[in-house]
């Protein structure tokens, strides 16, 4: 078996080297991050006798809860990073030591390159105040200010004159779709509305990220589904870094470029909502993702066989990142298969046995077999 080169964290160097090649700038660098709390916590990321222990059993044997544990991965430039897992995972945890609202007990942290363990107050200062936003469940507005105030609170405390935070205010207020309740107070708001308040309190310093912990738990769904789009909108407009926390499985596949699943503080499956639906890392992820529908997530790049005899040539094209749930609609109407076409040259073609295989959970190798 080829061995491949890793850092201590796990992750090949060609792996890292890829990402760097593929000109994706990464903006938070996380490696073997660490959080464990209770005392004299600092022991337990270096003890080799409790690091392959479960969180229990740690708890147990010392009384820490190690709530984050030896986590890597790298958030890149203009992407959506999901961390996704049920309560008590450690998600919170986690993106609040991004920023070291919560210290983290051990590991390496950067953003842009920058040691963020390394940064003294002044510095974090900055790096909350202008780089890192925070959009929180429970809103954080200000309830004796109002809307226009609450969203320029962040340009206040940089110092900015009142003339142009306002300005710039409200320039938030109307990008968030609140025009008109400028000058009501949160109380005199529906949670959607407040939670959009949060939102646009979070633009207004022009972070180059934006951290949402569970930012619409709280919502109803309808409201919910809005402020969904609402994120879509935006990240696809001004292509903004964020990393999104929740525990909701179709919010993070809706929102998610990636998804990191946490489980007892560990990462135990990090890829595409693609890979994670398709391609589960053990019974737990399988478990987590049963009940979604895969012809909503997957592609006919999964789908698809290779072409047989005269099939390249004929039948409806299909791009590659297709979902399987239109491919399904194209395959019904012409009867025959469909082809999946990129740059002009067909990588294979999906009919409806293979279709109805990706939609029932059996892959390939299992038809072939
Ligand atoms: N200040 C603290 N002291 C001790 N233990 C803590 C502290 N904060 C969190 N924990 C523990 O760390 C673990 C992870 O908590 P965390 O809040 O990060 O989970 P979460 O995934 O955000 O859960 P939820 O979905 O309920 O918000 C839990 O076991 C929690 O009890
Ligand atoms: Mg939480």
């Amino acid at each position: 078996m080829a061995t491949v080169a890793t850092d201590a964290s796990g992750i090949s160097e060609s792996q890292n080297a890829a990402a760097a090649e593929d000109g994706r700038d990464v903006v938070f660098s996380v490696r073997d991050l660490w959080k464990v709390f209770g005392p004299k916590a600092e022991r337990v990321p270096g003890d080799a006798s409790l690091t392959g222990l479960s969180a229990d059993e740690v708890r147990e044997r010392t009384g820490c809860t190690p709530a984050v544990r030896e986590v890597s991965f790298d958030v890149h430039k203009g992407e959506v990073f999901v961390v996704m897992g049920l309560s008590g995972s450690g998600k919170s945890t986690l993106v609040r030591c991004l920023t070291r609202l919560i210290e983290p007990t051990g590991g390496k942290l950067e953003i842009d390159g920058e040691d963020v363990l390394a940064m003294d107050k002044s510095a974090l200062r900055d790096l909350r105040r202008h780089r890192a936003s925070m959009v929180f469940q429970h809103f954080g507005l200000l309830p004796h200010r109002t809307v226009l105030d609450n969203v320029a609170y962040g340009l206040e405390i940089q110092g900015m004159g009142k003339a142009e935070r306002r300005a710039r205010a409200q320039e938030m207020v109307d990008k968030v779709g609140l025009s008109g309740l400028e000058k009501r107070r949160p109380g005199q708001l529906s949670g959607g509305q407040q939670q959009r308040v949060g939102l646009a309190r979070a633009l207004a310093v022009d972070p180059e990220v934006l951290l949402f912990d569970e930012p619409f738990s709280a919502l109803d769904p309808l409201i919910r589904r809005d402020m969904q789009e609402e994120v879509v909108r935006l990240h696809r407009e001004e292509g903004r870094t964020m990393v999104f926390i929740t525990h909701d499985l179709s919010e993070a596949l809706l929102l998610g470029d990636r998804i990191a699943l946490m489980r007892d503080g560990e990462i135990v499956q990090l890829g595409t909502p693609e890979e994670i639906v398709g391609s589960p890392a053990d019974d737990y992820v399988r478990d987590f993702v049963r009940d979604v529908p895969r012809e909503q997530v997957l592609t006919v790049r999964r789908a698809m066989r290779p072409a047989e005899a005269g099939e390249a040539d004929e039948g409806p094209a299909l791009a590659p990142d297709t979902l399987v749930g239109h491919a399904i609609e194209a395959v019904a109407r012409s009867g025959g298969a469909a082809r999946v076409v990129e740059n002009g040259r067909c990588l294979g073609v999906v009919d409806h046995a293979c279709l109805l295989n990706v939609v029932a959970g059996i892959e390939r190798e299992e038809v072939a077999a």
